[in-house]
């Protein structure tokens, strides 16, 4: 309804409206291809109860946003994340932002079965796997005061998403798959160009003033997410890349990067044979049919390699397991 008010408006007003929201370039107006942020849903933040549940909130929303100042390797209130990222690095806005690994959903979706462990685990199982995994820590007590203000948190999040059916922005984008795989070399040019001023040419991000935590967090060596994160896999990371990266010249439904271009720079980032990680031993995908094609140990169900499940092409593999009648999944 809204758009289309401002489309009536731009035909009556054009270069008023126009003018007011784009910029202007060598003379000439440029509008940006923005979809509203009202179009979006998110939590209002003031909108927190004032109650012992509200405190909880408050405290899982710091949780998701200065994760490593309160449970990092030095954290005040308990040591259990192995680096010093924040869940917000990556699930930005406290997990409210869309596109970016929202998690407005997840108290609607657990418990949930889980392919990588083949169990059906809880919500605060899965927050437990993001700790081990790109926080490289040791799980919290699933009764912690702060397991608890997560969970708290997420349910008060979902409260403001539509119950029963999915959302703009719940999922990230998809990326197109190229007939090519995916070029680590050409995405260390693209890596330079567009992500070093903030990441570091060396992939190390940048820490803030007394080092407790990142301004700009890793993206590998022995600080940033390990192999076994889904981060570490070329299509999910791309998927994310495309609507979150470069920060400075993104917004929700506005992207910078290409689907080919955020592959390649996800082949880069995500390559070991160059870029070293932490790598404890970790849980491995019990039934092959439901490993993510993208996923770079074998064994597979298929017999494509570690390199074409890794870097692509990604299309032969989603076909051949559609011909055996099973769904790929990615
Ligand atoms: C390096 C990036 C990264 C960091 C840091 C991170 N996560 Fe995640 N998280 C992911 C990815 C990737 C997924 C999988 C999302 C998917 O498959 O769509 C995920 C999934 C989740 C899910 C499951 C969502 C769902 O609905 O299924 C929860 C809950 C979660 N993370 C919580 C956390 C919490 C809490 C922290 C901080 C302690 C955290 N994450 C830190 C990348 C990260
Ligand atoms: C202007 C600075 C800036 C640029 C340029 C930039 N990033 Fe980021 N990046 C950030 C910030 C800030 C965060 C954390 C976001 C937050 O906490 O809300 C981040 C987070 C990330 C993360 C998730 C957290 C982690 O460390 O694993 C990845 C992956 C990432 N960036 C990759 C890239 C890639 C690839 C590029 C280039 C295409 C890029 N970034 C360009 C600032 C930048």
């Amino acid at each position: 309804m809204r758009s289309l008010i401002v489309i009536s408006l731009i035909g009556i007003w054009g270069v008023v409206i126009i003018s007011s929201c784009g910029s202007s370039v060598n003379g000439k107006t440029t509008t940006a291809t923005v979809i509203p942020t009202e179009s979006f849903i998110t939590a209002d933040t003031s909108l927190i109860p004032n109650d012992q549940f509200g405190e909880a909130v408050r405290y899982g929303r710091e949780l998701m946003l200065n994760t490593a100042h309160y449970i990092g390797p030095d954290g005040t209130r308990g040591k259990y994340l192995g680096n010093k990222m924040n869940c917000t690095n990556c699930h930005q806005d406290a997990g409210t932002k869309a596109f970016s690994f929202n998690l407005m959903s997840s108290h609607d979706n657990y418990p949930q079965y889980r392919g990588r462990e083949g169990k059906v685990l809880t919500l605060a199982e899965r927050v437990n796997n993001c700790v081990m995994r790109p926080h490289n820590g040791k799980p919290l007590p699933l009764d912690s005061k702060e397991m608890v203000a997560f969970l708290s948190y997420f349910k008060w999040i979902n409260s403001f998403a539509p119950k029963g059916k999915s959302f703009k922005g719940a999922k990230n984008l998809h990326v197109s798959f190229p007939a090519v795989a995916a070029n680590p070399e050409h995405g260390q040019v693209l890596y330079q160009e567009n992500c070093s001023r903030c990441h570091g040419h060396t992939g190390e991000g940048q820490w803030n003033a007394d080092k407790t935590t990142y301004v700009y967090p890793p993206l590998w060596g022995s600080s940033a997410y390990q192999p076994g994160s889904s981060m570490h896999r070329v299509i999910k990371q791309a998927e994310w890349l495309k609507n979150n990266m470069p920060y400075d010249k993104v917004s929700p439904g506005k992207t910078f990067l290409t689907d080919a271009e955020a592959l390649d720079i996800a082949a880069f980032v995500n390559n070991d044979k160059i870029h070293e990680r932490p790598n404890p031993k970790s849980f491995d995908y019990p039934q092959l049919a439901e490993k993510a094609i993208d996923y770079d140990k074998g064994p597979f169900v298929d017999t494509f390699s570690v390199a074409q499940h890794k870097f692509g092409p990604y299309q032969p593999i989603i076909s051949y397991w559609k011909e055996k009648g099973l769904k790929a999944i990615y």
